[in-house]
């Protein structure tokens, strides 16, 4: 029997799986839809002194993920106070609330949202650009005003993330969640010729899978420089993405495009897998690989020299994915098994990544 759960900052979550700040969380019934559809807690829509005035169109599909232009809540901070922090809070689960964005206005807002029965904060810092100070100071701030745990999201604009990360927990931050969405980005509409979204300049920020190798990387990175737990977030998708998060350190996962493309059931279907991934591993609770790729992250100077990965002839299905992607000509299916040229091989590693049943490996 695996165990699901993770205790973070005091807060007993059911499973890793958490929305990330965004339109799924928009009030309270969007809320109450992410705790049926299986979330191991609750983070919702960012509020901040006055509500937003959001850009219309403000999401479009790029590839596989999104470009987006949506700002914090529209909603008053009043309404949030009254009514929708109460209806979530009625499924049980940990309640974060994310609030935004300088110093000040984390000392106004706060206290207030702390008072409507939150459990703990998420600062957004996604609108404080790449000024340390903004961050360190809005971090203080809360620390200052509120008991509960403060954790600081950090945005991937941040120039070196792990100097952000750093200065958080020097301000007193209890955790750390990384990353926001990136930006700034820009999809046009070649038919009409016009910007997609209706921002200033059409800029939106950009979320999904093709931010997920840049989000694992700040994970891993912020992992070896704090002390504090952190949560991982950007472009993940299924299971697997999660685990990898929580392999690169992360102590619980968050999502948004996903649940935007998918709908509310996607948190417990990725909870589901991850116990099943366990299951077949051998890992009986989430410490059991929490931080487990750290290790393997090299310090030392990397080979030069080609070494042709092995192919495992009773895995290989023959599929050809190894050829269509070697663009150094060395993969070959022959008679339905797969062959690698170790002259030509330049030992790239890409067959060994596209490869479906790992029947190419290092
Ligand atoms: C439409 C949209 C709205 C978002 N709104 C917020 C927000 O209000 N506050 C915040 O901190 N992050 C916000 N985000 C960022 C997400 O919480 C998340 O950090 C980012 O999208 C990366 O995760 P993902 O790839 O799973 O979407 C938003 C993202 C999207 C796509």
């Amino acid at each position: 029997m695996v165990d699901l759960s993770v205790e973070i900052c005091g807060l007993k979550f059911r499973n890793p799986i958490l929305p990330a700040a965004g339109p799924t969380v928009r009030d309270g019934d969007a809320l109450v839809k992410a705790a049926d559809g299986g979330a191991g807690g609750l983070v919702a829509k960012t509020v901040s002194v006055s509500p937003a005035h959001v850009p219309r169109p403000n999401m479009v599909k790029v590839k596989d993920s999104i470009l987006n232009a949506e700002l914090w809540s529209d909603l008053p901070l009043e309404q949030w106070l009254r009514f929708e922090y109460a209806k979530a809070k009625k499924k049980g689960l940990p309640l974060i609330a994310s609030v935004g964005y300088k110093a000040d206005e984390i000392r106004a807002v706060a206290p207030k949202v702390k008072a409507a029965g939150v459990d703990a904060l998420e600062l957004s810092t996604q609108h404080l650009g790449r000024d340390l100070e903004l961050v360190t100071e809005a971090t203080k701030a809360a620390k200052e005003v509120v008991d509960i745990p403060v954790f600081v999201k950090l945005s991937p604009d941040a120039f070196d993330v792990v100097q952000f990360a750093r200065a958080v927990e020097g301000a007193g931050a209890d955790g750390i969640v990384a990353i926001n969405a990136l930006g700034l980005g820009l999809a046009i509409d070649i038919e009409n010729t016009m910007p997609m979204l209706g921002s200033v300049s059409g800029h939106g920020w950009l979320s999904g899978p093709a931010i997920k190798s840049l989000a694992v990387r700040c994970v891993a990175d912020v992992c070896r420089a704090v002390k504090i737990p952190v949560i991982g977030v950007g472009g993940i998708s299924n299971e697997r993405d999660a685990v990898e998060f929580i392999m690169a350190g992360a102590s619980a996962v968050q999502l948004s495009t996903a649940a935007i493309i998918r709908g509310y059931k996607i948190y417990g279907l990725i909870a589901d897998g991850m116990a099943k991934f366990m299951r077949a591993k051998g890992y009986n609770s989430i410490a059991d690989f929490k931080g487990i790729a750290l290790r393997h992250l090299p310090e030392q100077p990397f080979r030069t020299t080609s070494k042709p990965p092995e192919i495992i002839a009773s895995r290989c299905t023959g599929c050809g994915l190894c050829e269509q992607y070697c663009v150094y000509e060395a993969a070959k299916v022959v008679r339905k098994i797969a062959r690698i040229d170790p002259v030509k091989c330049y030992g790239c590693g890409m067959c060994v990544s596209v490869c479906p049943t790992r029947a190419v490996r290092f």
